[in-house]
């Protein structure tokens, strides 16, 4: 498998409200930007196209979708969600039967599934509300190794989990990281948020970038500084 180059370790959120304010953002970044994920804010508003749109153009997209729901309709919609062309698609990591239809439905597709396996703004609290003992930490990996299971090819964790992780999964699986922020800057909502390096460091593949980008007075610069800093973690990894 060829090396995946930092730019294309870069997903960009395109929490836009509107495809034109989102197209506006892409056509900004321009070539500093490779990877965008388009999410459930985007989709009830022109987001499926402009994914499709975008997968034509040669950028690589993340279909962020978080699917739930009985198997025959996540093998159905993951088969569609297939046809835009995008390259990840998310489905909640939290049984069998889901993880396993996906990737019925992606077989024979370039689509990879990405699990979800705890929402980061889910505390022990949210989980015991669930009638579940478990620690979140604990439940991530038990549902990181049923993703594994099902045939799914990665997961969502946050970067203080990336590592526990991947000595759970092995290195084939991809890990897919989100609440990124540069040492120093607003973590605003997240509550687990990790640095670039500190995600890489951990055995993230790849990171998922939104405000710190989309809401810079310079976003091209933001992008750069990303990349400069997972090239830098890259190379520590080596
Ligand atoms: O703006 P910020 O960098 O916090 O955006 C992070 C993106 O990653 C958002 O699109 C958010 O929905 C997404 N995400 C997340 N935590 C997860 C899964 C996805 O923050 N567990």
């Amino acid at each position: 498998m060829p090396a995946i180059s930092p730019r294309d370790r870069l997903i960009v959120a395109l929490d836009c409200p509107t495809a034109p304010a989102a197209r506006e953002l892409i056509e900004r970044l321009g070539g500093a930007v490779n990877f965008y994920k388009v999410g459930l804010e985007l989709v009830m508003n022109g987001g499926l196209d402009l994914a499709r749109e975008l997968a034509r153009s040669g950028k690589q997209v993340f279909l962020d979708m978080k699917l739930l729901d009985i198997g025959n309709t996540v093998e159905r919609a993951t088969r569609s969600a297939a046809e835009t062309g995008a390259m990840f698609l998310t489905v909640h990591g939290h049984d069998l039967k889901t993880l396993r239809a996906a990737a019925a439905g992606k077989a024979g597709t370039g689509l990879k599934i990405l699990a979800v396996t705890v929402l980061t703004n889910l505390d022990a609290g949210d989980l015991a509300e669930q009638g579940i003992a478990a620690t979140p930490e604990d439940l991530v990996l038990r549902r990181a190794r049923l993703a594994r299971e099902a045939g799914c090819d990665g997961v969502v964790t946050s970067g203080q989990e990336a590592q526990r992780v991947r000595a759970a999964v092995g290195p084939a699986m991809t890990i897919v990281t989100p609440g990124i922020r540069l040492p120093g800057s607003a973590a605003g909502d997240q509550a687990r948020v990790a640095t670039p390096d500190s995600a890489i460091a951990a055995g993230a593949d790849y990171l998922v970038v939104g405000r710190p980008i989309t809401g810079a007075n310079d976003p091209v610069l933001a992008a750069e500084t990303f990349v400069q800093s997972i090239a830098t973690a890259m190379t520590r990894r080596t």
